[in-house]
């Protein structure tokens, strides 16, 4: 053992079940999930719980059953039900997260056969998916629930989902689920366990030893002789330490087979409970005290019950331990502040003996560290009853509901005299204001022995902004947000402790509804209009199934990284830099190759070929050589025989630098320095500058976006494999765009591109990352391989991936707006700076779409915009869905609200006065016609029932103070296809075997939007309708099969003619003999697009996609926290080739946008460091995040003579609906501030993070929080 061996490098490479997959490495996505079974001797029973492969200890499986998800189910013998029915509820786009999924669900079946939707979005809390959306996932799920609520026949939809009417995917007949079919545990295991093992198990390795004893006296022997060697429990602290920051221990010891550490004991004052016990048993043991004992008793017990649903995910939980969590002694931990203020003791052991100690203010030291001594072991934890008169309650704020470490949690402990408001005793902890759990003393000081009213309380708000004091620049950064944190939270603690004391009811507090409905949903797939006048063999426009959606459920789809290794094969591990901007002075590899299984490092020195890119006339190096511009950038590669090899390698690369001076980081600094890649772009309609003096009023405004990261699931993935002669390569490669990579790999190597061939199966996602990025990352891959002649593989870490590959472009714009008092905007003026970061990538394009699309839905006459891509010292920015467009449009929205907000007016009147109407012409001289756009928008209004529900709102603003709702509508009009204009072509070789089966090798590729589905439903419409089929995929350029179809069903019709009740099998048969080539190529030559910058007009799209959208949120003013209620969503999507598959499309990019919206924050420390590098500090949206009620109708009646079968592109505008939540949150917070006498426009930047939309809200707690002087101190985070 170099460090401990975990499961899923079991999986992976030993026993090659490559179904359970790696997201993260750190618990933080799911994708890894695994079903532990282990038996008890004691109870007789067996367990079943969910965990993640990534941080199981393989040592720790000692006796465990392990089933993933090859176990449960597989295409050569029967799939499973849960496999089928995600699949078939099309909860699987690009399949990366389904097998996580599939195992989270099947893992809960095994306990619960009748789930309750609680418990699904429980148990999918944790497993990430960048594509779906999760509301078909959930829906798939939702069949085991034993009460079915709602089906399409409820929302009035006409035909019956459970009649089967309309379909012809038969998703409805579902395999049922058999629990007495599910795979028996090991009989041997429960013998092992039975006739049990008193021996002590060690496992021995390299560098490290696992220890695992048998009982109590050995275990506390073990600690004394060894008090540095940490107690693994659950891995889920000393796991990602070792993985993340390269900890290493010597010695290990796991006391899972003590028993002694599971105990629980009742006592008349409370319970011990084992320290050994997991988080989700302390949960289920206390779920099953509370209905015991008197409500009174129990006050304890339910804080603890609800920190610990919200804590981590139920992987974790089902895997951490209580012991584990006191002992790691996290600054936010959720558990000790609840413990800790709960008078709650601990029973410790060491050779010394055992003893008491008080869970107290001077138990936790600092960070990770309490008052115990080395050697002792924490036996139980004492939870004790609660008193009559003694409140206790919990509470946190996260940046994610739910598996996200809290900003700020708490809990607090009143005891009252009997019968009397004056207070007895009082505890109050935070986690998430220091290093570790603190105690608000003096805040308790100020509270005990007085009355609980206004004026106690009053005082006691001040004394706890005293005592609880963060530096400006403490780690973590959110310094004024959390201060208000803890007073708001006080604050909701007196409000509960006064209901109780006055048995009052708070209509305020009416709590959000747990659970997601997404039965709610309406398809309008049975409606769908093309049924009607279509033959029943048709497939176009039918909502058929992903067609590798059972195989990514059962894990045997093949993603990169599946490949199995090639003999001799390497793998490859970037050096990137670690300074910001600086002269490389010193490059020492020398240690690097002298560690075991290092073979060569790469340098820049060994391309034989270009050794750099060139865009827009900027030269861009593959590695660093002299100087570096960024940290994250890569310098060189060390490739060894295994991963871990490599990465010590990596790290033992020496590299000296001398630091630049002024590395520019912000937008502001770019601009300041000049700091541009060239060309910057303007765009003029009118004249702004004239406008502006007749107009009735004038505005300026300004709003800051952040980036986003893509968060594909499966990380950037490569393996580059030298054929052996003629310098030929095999790539396998994980890229939308092949043949930039294959052009990039011979440019470096210096071959023809007819020596490289490019294999691109699927991506588990790629949203715009795996273009520019890939191929560079591609081109070094190759040339490691081209140098060792060995096949050579480089699959990034999700924090590497993070750090190197950048994503979507932050943005600052600044605006002048004129309009008149009716509402009309009659001129705009807007600059948009955009952070590109150290290299120009596609940002001059990015640049050029925002200024393309500045107008949104909008008919401003007099518009001019200006848009520039500052060159920064942070890692480059890329494509990224939408391609600026979701940044350019959140402006012009937040413009057009900020007029409404000056006139104080409606923000849907004010856009309604300003879209574009009948024939219309854009800026740039496009002529369009808007009549679907406004179709769109009336339609939603309708079905939203916007001005009642916008009433509705209103009222319930009135009648609250502290939690507020808020509404929006939102339009748009987005354009499709590429103003380069050999961009816009395609083209697809269809070869038809002798038995009939048919290949298509065509130039799009499959990252989850079902491509392969759609050609195939295409293929089956123009091949004279195959019955079989063999439809298999390798890309190069851009898709067109239908041209090649037609071809071929012109050869093959003389040959039908003549035996017309034959098959196909028998023409294709007969063609071949009668010599007719069975092979055709097909070619599009799409629209001629072009724009001219300096005219500045053009026909840069064929033609618009456009939506309405509109949400509602309740928010939290004391918090920030929000939910989204309920979202409505028209889109005219032409006539849909497949509409379960666009629908898909739709949600998908909805809740990415949410993301970026409201959720995903990028942080880079002061010297220009990204914080966020992994699924713990970056959260994307989860389940919980998912509206209450979700609704997408797709707009019938439309039709589209610019694409296929009249379709329309729809996998990138919808992410732009996602603002939707974004203006309803900040239409709550206008309600919010209009209670503390503030109206007008204000400033709200994206995302609307609970932090900025607490913080805007202005409460009284918020104003009492002194804002730091700006360049007083060094801010933890840029503000980029
Ligand atoms: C993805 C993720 C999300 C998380 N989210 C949250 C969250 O929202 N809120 C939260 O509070 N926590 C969260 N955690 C932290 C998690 O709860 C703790 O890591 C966990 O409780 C630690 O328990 P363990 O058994 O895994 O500890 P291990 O990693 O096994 O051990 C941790 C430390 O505790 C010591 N230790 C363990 N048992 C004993 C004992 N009996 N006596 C003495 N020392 C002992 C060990 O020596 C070691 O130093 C999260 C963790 C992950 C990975
Ligand atoms: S890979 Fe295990 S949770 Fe992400
Ligand atoms: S389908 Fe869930 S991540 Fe792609």
């Amino acid at each position: 053992l170099q460090r401990p061996k975990l499961l899923m490098s079991l999986t992976v490479t030993s026993v090659r079940l490559t179904g359970t997959k790696y997201g993260c490495g750190g618990g933080g996505c799911g994708a890894c999930t695994v079903m532990v079974s282990r038996y008890q001797p004691a109870t007789k029973t067996i367990i079943h719980y969910s965990a993640n492969a990534c941080l199981l200890p393989l040592c720790q499986l000692h006796g465990a059953a392990v089933t993933t998800v090859e176990g449960i189910g597989s295409t050569k013998t029967r799939i499973h039900p849960v496999q089928e029915r995600i699949a078939k509820a099309h909860g699987s786009q690009c399949g990366f997260c389904t097998p996580g999924m599939v195992m989270s669900m099947y893992a809960l079946l095994r306990n619960k056969p009748h789930p309750t939707m609680e418990d699904i979005t429980q148990a999918l809390a944790g497993n990430l998916c960048r594509c779906t959306g999760y509301r078909p996932i959930v829906d798939g799920c939702r069949t085991f629930c034993q009460v079915q609520t709602n089906c399409c026949q409820a929302n009035g939809a006409g035909d019956c989902c459970l009649n089967g009417e309309g379909s012809t995917d038969e998703s409805e007949h579902f395999l049922p689920l058999d629990p007495t079919q599910e795979l028996i545990f090991p009989p041997e295991l429960i013998l092992m366990a039975e006739t049990g093992n008193p021996e002590t198990l060690t496992f021995c390795g390299e560098r490290m030893r696992w220890v695992s004893p048998a009982s109590l006296e050995e275990l506390v022997q073990l600690k004394a002789s060894n008090p540095k060697a940490p107690l693994v429990m659950g891995n889920t602290n000393i796991g990602p330490d070792i993985k993340f920051k390269g900890v290493l221990h010597p010695l290990i010891i796991s006391p899972t087979r003590v028993m002694e550490l599971f105990e629980v004991t009742q006592t008349p004052q409370g319970v011990w409970v084992g320290a050994g016990c997991s988080l989700s048993e302390v949960r289920s043991l206390l779920q099953k005290l509370v209905p015991q004992f008197p409500e009174e008793k129990t006050e304890l017990f339910r804080a603890l019950i609800q920190q610990l649903g919200n804590l981590g995910s139920q992987q974790i939980r089902n895997v951490a331990s209580l012991g584990g969590n006191i002992m790691s002694a996290y600054p936010n931990s959720d558990l000790n502040p609840v413990l800790a203020a709960g008078n709650c003791k601990l029973s410790v052991i060491s050779t010394g003996g055992r003893r008491e100690v008080p869970l107290n203010p001077d138990f936790f030291v600092s960070f990770g560290k309490t008052i115990l001594k080395p050697e002792e072991i924490v036996v139980s934890v004492f939870v004790p009853f609660s008193r009559k008169g003694e409140f206790v309650r919990a509470f946190r704020q996260a940046p994610r509901k739910e598996s996200s470490f809290a900003t700020v949690t708490t809990a607090m402990r009143v005891f009252f005299s009997e019968g009397s408001r004056v207070v007895r005793d009082v505890s109050i902890y935070y986690g998430g204001m220091g290093p570790t759990t603190v105690s608000a003393t003096k805040t308790c000081a100020a509270l005990v022995t007085r009355p609980w009213d206004d004026e106690t309380l009053s005082r006691a708000y001040d004394v706890l902004l005293d005592e609880l004091v963060l530096p400006p620049s403490a780690p973590g950064g959110k310094v004024e947000f959390r201060r208000s944190l803890t007073l708001s939270f006080l604050f909701k603690f007196n409000l509960e402790v006064l209901q109780k004391l006055r048995e009052m009811v708070g209509l305020q507090f009416l709590p959000l509804p747990r659970e997601i409905q997404p039965s709610l949903q309406e398809f309008q797939v049975r409606k769908y209009p093309s049924f009607k006048d279509q033959s029943v063999q048709d497939p176009v426009g039918r909502p058929i199934m992903h067609r590798s959606a059972i195989s990514q459920a059962t894990g045997e789809a093949v993603y990169c990284d599946d490949i199995p290794r090639t003999d001799g094969e390497l793998f490859l591990v970037l050096v990137t830099s670690s300074r910001a901007h600086a002269k490389i002075t010193g490059l020492d590899v020398s240690e690097a190759l002298r560690l075991p299984g290092v073979v060569d490092v790469i340098t820049a020195k060994d391309i034989p070929g270009k050794k750099v890119r060139t865009m827009f006339g900027y030269h861009e190096e593959l590695l660093a050589e002299s100087e570096v511009s960024c940290i994250g950038q890569m310098i060189c590669a060390v490739v060894a025989d295994t991963r871990a090899h490599a990465k010590r390698g990596a790290a033992a690369v020496k590299i000296s630098y001398e630091d630049l001076p002024d590395p520019v980081f912000t937008i502001e600094e770019a601009t300041e320095k000049s700091s541009f890649f060239e060309p910057r772009r303007v765009i003029r309609r009118g004249n702004v500058t004239e406008a502006f003096e007749t107009v009735d009023q004038l505005y300026e405004g300004e709003i800051r976006m952040g980036g986003q990261e893509h968060f594909y699931m499966e990380t950037q993935s490569m393996l580059v494999v030298p054929v052996g002669e003629e310098t030929e390569f095999k790539v396998y490669v994980s890229t939308q765009w092949p043949t930039s990579t294959q052009d990039a790999i011979a440019e470096t190597l210096d071959i023809p591109s007819n020596r490289v061939t490019c294999h691109v199966k699927r991506m588990g996602g790629a949203f715009g990352g795996k273009v520019t990025k890939t191929a560079v990352l591609a081109s070094i891959t190759s040339v490691a391989a081209w140098k060792t002649n060995r096949a050579v593989r480089c699959v990034l870490e999700r924090g590497e991936d993070m750090l190197i590959t950048g994503g979507r472009h932050p943005i600052l714009a600044k605006y002048k707006v004129g309009f008149m008092n009716d509402g009309r905007i009659v001129a705009a003026d807007i600059e948009y700076y955009t952070n590109a970061g150290n290299t120009v990538d596609e940002s001059v394009l990015v640049v050029e779409k925002i200024l393309l699309h500045m107008d949104n839905a909008y008919n401003i006459p007099n518009l001019q915009g200006r848009a520039a891509a500052c060159r920064t010292n942070l890692p480059s920015n890329t494509a990224f869905r939408g391609f600026g467009v979701p940044q350019s449009i959140m402006v012009v929205e937040n413009m057009v609200n900020d007029v409404a907000v000056v006139l104080g007016r409606p923000a849907d009147q004010i856009r309604e006065i300003n879209m574009y109407k009948g024939p219309s012409v854009t800026h740039y001289k496009f002529e369009f016609s808007p009549e679907n756009m406004l179709r769109c928008w009336e339609e939603c209004k309708v079905k939203a029932d916007y001005s009642a529900r916008r009433r509705a709102v209103d009222q319930f603003n009135q009648q609250n103070r502290w939690k507020k709702r808020g509404m929006s509508i939102i339009p748009i009009k987005y354009g499709i296809a590429f103003a380069e204009s050999f961009l816009n072509q395609a083209a697809a070789l269809v070869h038809i075997y002798k038995d009939g089966s048919v290949l298509v090798t065509h130039g799009g590729t499959e990252m989850g939007q079902g491509i392969h589905t759609k050609m195939q439903q295409v293929l089956l419409l123009n091949l004279l309708y195959l019955t079989k089929k063999t439809f298999k995929s390798i890309s190069f350029v851009f898709p067109f099969t239908q041209n090649a179809c037609q071809t071929l069903y012109q050869r093959l019709e003389p040959v039908r003619q003549k035996d017309p009740k034959g098959s196909w099998e028998s023409w294709v048969n007969a063609a071949f003999f009668e010599k007719i080539s069975l092979s055709a190529t097909g070619f599009y030559r799409g629209p001629d697009l072009y724009m001219d910058w300096d005219k500045m007009e053009g026909q840069p799209y064929a033609y618009f996609t456009f939506g309405a959208c509109c949400c509602e949120v309740e928010l939290d003013c004391l918090t920030g926290d929000y939910r989204t209620v309920r979202t409505d969503i028209v889109v005219d999507i032409g006539r849909s080739v497949n509409p379960s598959v666009d629908i898909g499309q739709i949600e998908g990019a909805f809740m990415q946008g949410l993301g970026l919206y409201t959720l995903e924050e990028l942080k880079f420390s002061p010297s220009g460091l990204l914080y966020t590098r992994g699924p713990s500090q970056y959260k994307i949206p989860a389940v919980c995040d998912v509206p209450l009620r979700f609704n997408v109708y797709l707009l019938s009646d439309s039709h589209n003579p610019h694409a296929i079968y009249s379709s329309k592109g729809i996998g990138e505008p919808v992410l732009f609906l996602g603002s939707s939540v974004f203006f309803a949150i900040k239409d709550a917070v206008a309600a919010a501030r209009a209670e503390s006498g503030l109206v007008g426009p204000f400033s709200l930047d994206s995302p609307a993070t609970p932090e900025r939309a607490c913080l805007a809200c202005a409460s009284l707690f918020t104003q009492k929080i002194p804002a730091s002087k700006p360049g007083s101190y060094k801010p933890w985070a840029l503000n980029i």
